[in-house]
């Protein structure tokens, strides 16, 4: 069913209310999602995008309900990711030959994943534009690393709509599809989750390419990307959302992510919880245990945060295997100006701590000294240690 989004364009996408994971089992959903697809209707009909693949039949069938699918003059194909191409081998048996507009990059990322089947690419870079009637015209912005090489943004002139694609999108449904009409308190959630999960480790990229998307001065007043709630009512206000998380972003708040094998390092958490409010009342502080809690949102919480302490016994001269995994993911997401601690039990060799610390270093955190290696259980000098380890993470 299509939905009325500005003048003649609608929303054609795919809700996604039972979703839960996204990226095979790496990213939680919580909330739903949505994959948004567009269809303009000007002398020249054009689709943005299509939806993924799981949902393709459904697509196809509904926009066979909207329209003749010969009528489609070209389509746009913002990104390859199958979430957004999914449907286009089954759409394109129906209408081969329909033009597709996209990066050299999305040909190799379409090619790649569907193979080589004669579809007409016609490759556009910034600037370029396309006229579609009555006026208006669609002008393509290069996304790259946004966050794919592939990626791309269209806007529509007069009407004044960026189609963002995955830029400034949230895993969140919303059938109502607007932002005034979604809760502000789970959207808000949502597009900082999807920031810190996925845009982040792009940030300096980002940064470059709002400074460019600025100086095209396109008078955008919607914005809408390919998952989650369309930006209509202050839409420029995610852009500047964007611009202060992709600069090293950080809130008063520390978190600390653990896990424990007999409970002496959760202590140790816990300990550093309480002293780190002792000291200072107004930073916020939370505490996650790593192999109980989901990363994504542990992960933005680590956005949001100043600091970080990090927690582990030893096992096997290391440190815990889902500590590991959850360390590699830190680093994949490359947080900037963020201090770090270590701390752990261990019982016989102890390596846990120092193999955390070079972690951390190694992950971009601007690792202290102070850490807190304790022997067996938590004694009075570990408490000591947890209390200078307090001290300067708050400094
Ligand atoms: Fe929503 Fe990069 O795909």
């Amino acid at each position: 069913m299509r939905k009325h989004i500005k003048g003649n364009v609608s929303w054609v996408g795919y809700i996604d209310w039972e979703l839960e994971w996204f990226h095979g089992e790496d990213y939680s959903i919580k909330n739903g999602s949505s994959q948004n697809a567009y269809l303009i209707e000007e002398e020249k009909t054009v689709l943005i995008d299509t939806v993924w693949r799981p949902h393709s039949s459904e697509f196809v069938k509904n926009l066979e309900e909207e329209i003749d699918l010969h009528k489609i003059d070209f389509i746009v194909a913002n990104h390859g990711e199958c979430d957004h191409s999914g449907s286009l081998p089954a759409l394109l048996e129906k209408i081969p030959g329909t033009p597709v507009y996209c990066t050299a990059n999305a040909v190799r990322s379409l090619e790649g994943q569907y193979g080589k089947r004669g579809w007409n690419f016609h490759v556009v870079k910034t600037g370029e534009g396309i006229d579609i009637g009555n006026g208006k015209k669609l002008i393509f912005v290069e996304m790259r690393m946004l966050h794919w090489p592939d990626s791309m943004a269209t806007f529509l002139t007069g009407d004044n709509i960026l189609f963002s694609n995955d830029a400034f999108g949230q895993h969140y449904a919303v059938e109502e599809l607007f932002n005034d009409k979604a809760d502000t308190c789970l959207l808000w959630k949502e597009a900082m989750k999807y920031f810190a999960n996925i845009l982040n480790p792009f940030a300096p990229i980002l940064v470059r390419k709002l400074e460019e998307i600025g100086k095209l001065n396109l008078p955008i007043e919607m914005i809408a990307p390919s998952h989650g709630a369309i930006w209509r009512e202050d839409p420029l206000q995610i852009v500047r959302k964007y611009a202060e998380w992709a600069e090293a972003y950080q809130e008063d708040q520390i978190t600390i992510a653990y896990d424990t094998m007999w409970e002496g390092t959760a202590k140790l958490a816990h300990a550093l919880a309480e002293e780190l409010h002792r000291l200072s009342p107004d930073t916020v502080v939370k505490v996650f245990n790593i192999a109980r809690s989901d990363k994504n949102e542990v992960m933005t919480e680590v956005f949001r945060s100043r600091a970080i302490a990090v927690g582990s016994p030893t096992v096997s001269n290391s440190y815990l295997s889902s500590v590991a995994g959850w360390m590699e993911f830190l680093k994949q997401l490359k947080f900037r100006n963020k201090k770090a601690a270590a701390f752990g039990c261990y019982g016989w060799s102890g390596e846990s701590v120092k193999l955390l610390q070079d972690k951390l270093g190694e992950a971009g955190f601007a690792v202290i000294g102070e850490n807190v290696r304790s022997q067996w259980n938590p004694e009075e000098e570990d408490f000591a240690a947890v209390s200078a380890m307090a001290k300067s993470l708050l400094a």
